[in-house]
């Protein structure tokens, strides 16, 4: 077995407003592991931002450790996390944040650009995934341009583009309508069986919560309840390939 992707211990956040402290995040451990998929839920306010922030190294933790790919995060400087942010992590949240100027196809290859890639090479991987998401006859769309449903798949498309191990999504569908959240959803579970992405949801969407193989609960900065259900699909394929590889002598004998 690999090691886990993720590993939290004793993780606290506290914020300090308007002179006193607000501990958020009160003693979080979690281990998550390459390839599966889980969802974070409970009420607002809870600290799911939070935790999801600092796992997604947006946000420092005010104690405790997370391990990120044999990584300890914390006490790293910010350039070294930065790097591990671009190469390890792809994020998508509630509202998309695609820059209004640059078309679907510009907004997908951006991350690439950022980091110096050149158009040329970004330009394959960008209109694989687009046309992965189902967006091959929107590529030269802006943002203004498409639906909303249509602008989440393209920022879906972005966080994908430098291949990360792990995506982070903050309600990626909050504000869709019930039948472009379920395509969305269906999409995660796609990516996760292609690539292996390892993905971390918070959602408040109850039937997509409950069709997550894994789902837990934070209350009130703590993890309430951590239920497994099964494997991702993405497991479920490697579990049933390596029952193969293992019948396969045995055919053979
Ligand atoms: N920078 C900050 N300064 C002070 N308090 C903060 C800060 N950020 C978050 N909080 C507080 O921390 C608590 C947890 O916030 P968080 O955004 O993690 O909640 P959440 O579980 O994601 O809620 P929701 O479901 O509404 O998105 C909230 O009560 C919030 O007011
Ligand atoms: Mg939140």
């Amino acid at each position: 077995m690999s090691e886990p992707l993720i590993v939290i211990e004793n993780l606290q956040k506290s914020f300090i407003h308007m002179g006193s402290r607000l501990d958020v995040l009160r003693g979080i451990d979690l281990v998550i592991d390459q390839g599966e998929v889980l969802a974070i839920v409970g009420p607002s306010g809870a600290g799911k931002s939070t935790l999801l922030h600092c796992i997604g190294t947006l946000d420092l933790p005010t104690s405790g450790r997370i391990k990120l790919a044999g990584e300890h995060l914390v006490g790293l400087p910010s350039a070294r996390l930065a790097a591990i942010r671009n190469r390890t992590i792809g994020f998508v949240f509630q509202f998309h944040h695609l820059l209004p100027e640059f078309n679907a196809l510009e907004n997908v290859m951006m991350p690439g650009l950022i980091q110096g890639k050149s158009r040329k090479e970004m330009e394959g991987p960008a209109t694989a995934l687009l046309t992965e998401v189902g967006l091959a006859h929107r590529v030269t769309h802006r943002p203004g341009e498409l639906s909303g449903g249509e602008q989440q798949r393209v920022a879906l498309a972005r966080a994908l583009v430098l291949s990360p191990k792990l995506l982070l999504a903050d309600e990626p569908t909050g504000n869709l309508d019930s039948s472009t959240s379920k395509a969305m959803h269906e999409l995660f579970f796609e990516i996760n069986r292609k690539h292996g992405t390892t993905i971390v949801v918070v959602t408040h969407n109850p039937s997509f919560a409950e069709s997550m193989p894994r789902m837990v609960t934070v209350t009130d900065g703590k993890i309430e309840s951590d239920v497994r259900r099964g494997h991702s699909p993405f497991e479920a394929e490697r579990a049933k390939a390596a029952e193969a590889s293992a019948e396969a002598p045995a055919a053979e004998a």
